[in-house]
């Protein structure tokens, strides 16, 4: 890990304003330890409390996790149904923390392909927090970029073919506007000088957090120690109100 200069900035400049979160390595997580994957997906549950709870605390504006992707419908019945039990445990546990702390709850993804009572849940957790004007937490349930990126494609494509837009305004923006991700704040900071610099890192959160790309989203995996992944390396920490700045890619 690099070094460099450290300063200290007051949280609303340097943060970025999104973070987004890969929930990858429970299963590594769980090797490790010599444990079933199953093991791995509730330290993964409880890393993402963690982590809520430490975005929260630092005043990001905007946290989304990438739970279930429209790829994982693949993994074993089992394995689907049990990630489908922690989601319930999820909302069942936590949702009245989330209402309580005015956190907006955005889904993204095709989450009605999931059982009834899991969608009835999710709906219930979304109009429960609707009101709500704080923080966003989005979770991205049966969600895939490829396929939302098609889908607002062929939306575009035929309101051009209706005649009801211009194709040669089909642009980046206009994509953009089509998205699901179209609510979120972008991953820049609030203070324009410093979205191209370096120091622009999202802090280690509790357990240490590396950021792997930062266009729209800023991107970070768990990192824990020397090896990448693992849900359980999340500690629950105090956050504190001020984050050191550095240079390197990963902290
Ligand atoms: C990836 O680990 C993790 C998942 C596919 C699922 C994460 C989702 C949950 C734990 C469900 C609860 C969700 C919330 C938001 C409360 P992996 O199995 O791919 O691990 P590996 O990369 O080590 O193989």
């Amino acid at each position: 890990m690099a070094t460099a200069a450290v300063t200290h900035q007051p949280v609303p400049e340097v943060l970025p304003r999104h973070v987004a979160i890969i929930m990858d390595g429970n299963g590594r997580w769980a090797a490790k330890r010599h444990l079933p994957r199953a093991a791995g997906h509730r330290a993964g549950v409880e890393a993402v409390r963690a982590v809520t709870r430490a975005a929260r605390a630092m005043g990001l504006e905007a946290l989304t996790l990438y739970a279930f992707s429209s790829e994982n419908w693949r993994r074993p019945e089992d394995e689907v149904s049990g990630l489908m039990g922690l989601l319930k445990f999820f909302i069942r546990h936590d949702l009245a923390e989330l209402v309580r702390e005015n956190v907006r709850l955005r889904v993204i993804g095709d989450y009605r392909r999931f059982p009834t009572d899991v969608v009835a849940l999710v709906e219930d957790a979304l109009a429960r927090t609707a009101q709500n004007t704080g923080p966003i937490l989005a979770i991205a349930l049966n969600y895939g970029a490829q396929a939302e990126l098609v889908a607002a494609a062929q939306r575009l494509a035929e309101r051009a073919a209706a005649g009801g837009m211009d194709p040669a305004a089909i642009d980046a923006d206009a994509i953009e506007r089509e998205l699901e991700t179209r609510e979120l704040p972008p991953a820049r900071p609030a203070d324009p000088h410093l979205w191209r610099t370096a120091a622009v890192q999202f802090p280690a959160v509790a357990g240490g957090l590396c950021r792997i790309a930062v266009r729209r989203h800023a991107m970070a995996r768990f990192r824990c120690g020397g090896s990448r992944g693992g849900a359980g390396c999340v500690r629950p920490a105090a956050a504190p109100l001020w984050w050191p700045l550095t240079s390197s890619s990963c902290v």
